[in-house]
């Protein structure tokens, strides 16, 4: 096969630098599928892929790139045929595995889920491991009790990122009409309104309750997505026998807690894991979305090529980026 295209990742003298480069097949790391990827996404965590020392790879020159769909070109596994179309999440693609920034990639088969019927390769990229978390996180929530019929107050932080907008989203469509989000920059007011939020929470409101054991009760269910001060500001602020999910570190890795929350008050938080999340149990919630949660059509995507993946990146960093990017590898 000609050399393809490929984002890759170098390090040398603790610098570490990135851009699109020709590779080819022996560049791929090992695995029992060859897959011709069709579109990819952008996570929080491949713009930590590409700053020294966040921890993400752990094995230079490395191909980023945390999700991605495509068509199997041949396996050495038989539950996987030429011609299917499957996606991957997770797992150590992107990060000791090369990834889904590449036209290629070769995969171990029990890392792949064949892509559901009604779900196409493009919607499953927009919802990638942003989206699969924002489902975890509802559905840890749903176990706890949430249900749209009690009308319970939820709050999603970070709602104007990848796992915030779409749980926003999902929220909506699950019929729930109690939703607050915090936000942190006005401009975000109106794209959060869109997506299905009924009350904007800026992030003074949630410091204000700052160094108190117990706050006024305010959030039956918080989905988290940022960590740090804002998770050691809302757990006081829990209702009573209320939960929140906790999937992020965009905020801070610290956070800081006393028991009484927990044990006057019976609040619950669940950590939410999409990495290592098990592969059988994924195909459910990959068809849940193409079956009951298609909000893609709704969702607010940029559409990107190979070589714009490194402003996109950027704009994470810079906090300017909203909602979900993809990339489009046939453009
Ligand atoms: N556990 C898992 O399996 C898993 C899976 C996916 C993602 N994650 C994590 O979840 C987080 C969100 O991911 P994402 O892809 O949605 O990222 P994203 O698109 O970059 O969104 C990050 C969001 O967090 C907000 N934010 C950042 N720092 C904040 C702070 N100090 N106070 C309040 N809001 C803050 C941002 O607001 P601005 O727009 O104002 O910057 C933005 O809304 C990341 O930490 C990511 O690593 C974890």
């Amino acid at each position: 096969m000609e050399k393809f295209q490929a984002i890759v990742v170098r390090q040398q003298d603790e610098i570490v630098s990135y851009d699109v480069e020709q590779v080819s097949l022996e560049d791929l790391s090992a695995g029992e599928v060859l897959i011709k990827v069709a579109y990819s996404s952008i996570n929080y965590k491949d713009s930590l892929a590409v700053t020294p020392k966040a921890g993400v790879i752990n094995t230079y020159p490395m191909i980023p790139g945390i999700d991605l769909s495509g068509v199997v070109v041949s396996s050495e596994d038989e539950d996987f045929v030429e011609g299917q179309e499957v996606l991957v999440t997770g797992f150590d693609m992107g990060m000791g595995h090369t990834g889904g920034f590449a036209e290629y990639a070769r995969i171990q088969s029990n890392w792949i889920i064949p892509l559901p019927e009604g779900l196409s390769m493009r919607n499953a990229m927009i919802y990638g491991t942003a989206g699969f978390t924002a489902a975890l996180s509802i559905q840890s929530l749903e176990k706890m009790g949430m249900n749209h019929e009690n009308n319970p107050k939820i709050l999603v932080t970070g709602a104007s990122g990848g796992v915030g907008s779409i749980a926003l989203q999902l929220l909506q469509k699950a019929g729930y009409q109690n939703i607050a989000t915090l936000i942190r920059k006005d401009y975000q007011k109106e794209f959060v309104e869109k997506l299905g939020a009924h009350h904007i929470v800026q992030t003074d409101e949630i410091h204000a309750a700052s160094g108190k054991l117990l706050a006024k009760q305010q959030y039956d269910y918080v989905i988290d997505t940022v960590g740090g001060e804002v998770t050691t500001d809302l757990l006081p602020q829990l209702a009573y026998g209320g939960s929140m999910t906790l999937c992020g570190n965009a905020g801070g890795i610290n956070i800081q807690a006393t028991v009484l929350p927990f044990i006057l008050r019976g609040i619950n938080l669940l950590g939410i894991d999409s990495v290592q999340y098990p592969h059988e149990a994924r195909f459910q919630i990959w068809n849940r979305f193409a079956l009951e949660w298609d909000i893609a059509e709704q969702a607010h995507v940029t559409e990107i090529s190979l070589q714009e993946v490194k402003s996109t990146i950027e704009e994470i960093q810079q906090g300017r980026h909203v909602g979900r990017t993809i990339i489009n590898m046939n453009v």
